[in-house]
């Protein structure tokens, strides 16, 4: 069964958890069996993958405790020698495990185990690893093609010294490597003959080799050193604790989803990508022109650039070597961009989960895309918008996935862009996600809802503290309408003073206010209020009479209530207008216009601050004056709200303020 996937309607505002990374959690496993003692990895991916390294691991003699619950992988290992002597080895698809235990189980000398996989790993590229273990004093009797998957290998340890290896097919052989190195009988220098590709995982898998004490550095040259191993479990008091980081091609996916759908996704705890070349991917998405970033603590926020528009691209050519697990993201999103993408540096890709450039190039040209194959690269033109949405609303594209994990979770994105039908994609035998991310379909479902989510902010501050600035901004971001309050009173205290009625004059200000009839408009994301039919000039409502008599007239009880409901009956004026929620700007919204809303905002700035703001301001605006009346008035004064976060904007740039709401509101959508 296919599964269809539904369209984000409205632009996309969700708050997403990583998985933790597939690459990292299968590197501290092996790395965890072979250095020994006891290792609690923290924060592990539960997929397919890692399951098979699980697996692999527990048939060499190793304890491996699953806590799923916990995210928690919990490995207890006698050390590389004290491997089980012999096992029947399953590695699935999973090119991380058929290299690392490889590589592993070759150290136990003596060693004879049988290796077997699923058929797509019979065409992946093994014989680089091979002929490096041969060279140091293993034997392989192959059962199907020589060099490939299923094998049986008697085990003749690393003698050490010179380690040649051929990793121009795949990074991971390499890898394997050298993490087997540091228990060779002799000191290694692994040395690379030619190229190999995905440079950052080789880097990562340094970087992991030192987290678990073992030490290798490139020497430079293709030339790697490996120190001798401490005896097991030395390098700790017998346990150690590791932080997985969550996934960062994972984290693709996601990004991709707000710049093409529009809107905002709040990427949690991305920040603690480290370890993972694919974390650039969102770099590229930013100098194409498809996303803004901003870091809010370790958070990261993906904000389209198009929000509900065609996504317009800046860069047309790129380089995907070092970040290839990545270029199905953009290769699937290529049909909704606005000019042709070319990706290059991706020949290895046809050897990986299936032929990828190949597979994405067939499901692309159902999709009217005009491709062409290059060795190691791809060109896509889009199709025309018109000739795409025609398709899309004849019936669903069912989408081939080829087993393969990515061209499933790639194409399901591009799925999520509304081109006015519920749904134009279906995704293949979508459980192949599983490699990698088992719970996708749920997220991305979960996403789908918290965007339909009809949100209320409010925003509420003293004049000068940025609250115009942040909402307008917030609102766009996320495609809310919003909505500034101070403009209402403004409006209204015009209207009153034209007709010669001053804020003291409390009895005449009853009088007249039933006259006014108030209505709105929208401009630009912005709903403003009319007065009888009329639009005020912002120059009318901003001039120094008002600025005088404003504060005089939001305090008195009678025009607050005149406000009130219409105020509140903003939210359903923002619904009727299509827009995904509302902003409201003010000084008493999170306490008495909408004490219910779901995000409660004070912006606040010390004194300093808002003196130099004053200064910008000019001198026509009497704020000092307005601010200590607003604060001071009985009707509604200026508080801080009830449950609202209070933002001190006083040493931020307004986009830190801008990503911190942001965030809040994507957190608050999520719960
Ligand atoms: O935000 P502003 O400076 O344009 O607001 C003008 C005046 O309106 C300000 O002095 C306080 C008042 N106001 C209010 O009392 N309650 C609101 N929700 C918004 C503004």
């Amino acid at each position: 069964m296919g599964k269809k996937i539904e369209v984000f309607r409205n632009g996309c505002r969700a708050a997403v958890d990583l998985p933790g990374s597939k690459s990292v959690t299968n590197r501290a496993m092996i790395l965890a069996a072979l250095t020994g003692g006891r290792a609690r990895l923290e924060g592990a991916l539960f997929s397919r993958d890692t399951l098979i390294m699980a697996d692999c691991l527990s048939k060499l003699g190793c304890r491996v405790d699953l806590h799923e619950g916990e995210r928690a992988v919990e490995i207890a290992s006698g050390g590389a020698r004290e491997f089980a002597p012999s096992a029947d080895l399953f590695v699935g698809n999973a090119g991380t495990a058929a290299r690392f235990v490889t590589a592993a189980a070759a150290l136990r000398a003596g060693g004879v185990y049988s290796f077997d996989s699923d058929k797509a790993m019979y065409l992946r590229p093994m014989k680089g690893l091979f002929d490096s273990l041969r060279g140091q004093g293993s034997r392989f009797e192959f059962f199907g093609k020589p060099d490939c998957f299923p094998f049986k290998m008697f085990a003749g340890g690393l003698r050490g010294g010179e380690i040649r290896v051929d990793a121009s097919a795949s990074s991971q052989i390499l890898s394997a490597l050298l993490m087997a190195a540091p228990f060779a009988a002799s000191p290694a220098e692994v040395r690379l003959e030619g190229e190999t590709v995905s440079l950052p995982f080789v880097a990562m898998t340094l970087a992991q080799m030192g987290q678990f004490g073992l030490c290798a550095r490139s020497l430079g040259g293709g030339r790697f050193s490996a120190e001798p191993a401490e005896p097991a479990g030395a390098a700790t008091d017998g346990s150690r604790s590791y932080s997985v980081e969550p996934d960062a091609t994972a984290a693709s996916y996601f990004a991709m989803l707000a710049a093409l759908a529009g809107g905002v996704v709040l990427l949690r705890r991305f920040g603690e990508c480290r370890l993972q070349g694919d974390a650039d991917f969102l770099r590229v998405l930013e100098e194409a022109g498809l996303a803004k970033l901003a870091r809010v603590g370790g958070d990261m926020l993906v904000i389209s650039s198009v929000p509900g528009g065609r996504a317009r691209m800046r860069r047309h050519e790129f380089d995907f070597n070092a970040i290839s697990d990545t270029f199905l993201t953009l290769a699937a999103a290529a049909p909704l961009l606005d000019s042709p993408v070319e990706i290059c540096g991706i020949a290895h890709t046809r050897a990986q989960e299936t032929d990828r450039i190949a597979a994405v190039s067939a499901e692309l040209s159902k999709l009217g895309a005009a491709v062409r194959e290059g060795e190691g690269s791809v060109r896509i033109a889009p199709p025309d918008p018109g000739e795409l949405a025609r398709m899309a609303a004849a019936a669903p594209v069912a989408i081939r996935t080829y087993e393969d994990h990515r061209i499933a979770m790639a194409f399901s994105i591009a799925g999520c862009v509304n081109l006015g039908s519920d749904c134009w994609i279906e995704i293949e035998n979508p459980e192949c996600v599983s490699k990698t991310w088992p719970d996708f379909f749920e997220a991305l479902g979960r996403a789908r809802a918290d965007s339909e989510k009809f949100a209320t902010v409010a925003v509420d501050g003293g004049a000068a503290v940025g609250k115009s600035s942040v909402s307008r901004e917030c609102s766009k971001a996320l495609g809310y309408m919003h909505v500034d309050t101070g403009a209402h009173y403004r409006t209204v205290a015009f209207g009153l003073l034209e007709r010669g009625i001053g804020p003291s004059d409390v009895s005449a200000v009853e009088g007249v206010l039933g006259e006014l009839k108030l209505g709105a408009v929208i401009e630009g994301g912005s709903a403003r209020m009319t007065l009888n039919g009329e639009l005020a000039d912002d120059s009318l409502i901003r001039s120094r009479r008002v600025n005088e008599n404003v504060a005089g007239f939001a305090a008195l009880a009678q025009v607050r209530g005149f406000l009130k409901n219409y105020q509140r009956s903003m939210a359903d004026f923002a619904r009727r207008n299509g827009f995904g929620g509302l902003i409201m700007e003010g000084r008493d919204i999170g306490s008495v216009i909408f004490p219910d809303a779901g995000v409660k905002i004070f912006l606040d700035a010390d004194e300093a601050t808002r003196a130099a703001r004053r200064a910008k301001e000019g001198i026509s605006d009497s704020i000092t004056k307005r601010d200590a009346m607003d604060r001071s008035r009985k009707t509604a004064p200026l508080v801080c709200a009830e449950g609202a976060v209070r933002i001190d904007t006083s040493h931020m740039t307004k986009e830190e303020v801008v990503a911190k709401t942001l965030s809040l509101i994507l957190e608050s959508q999520s719960r």
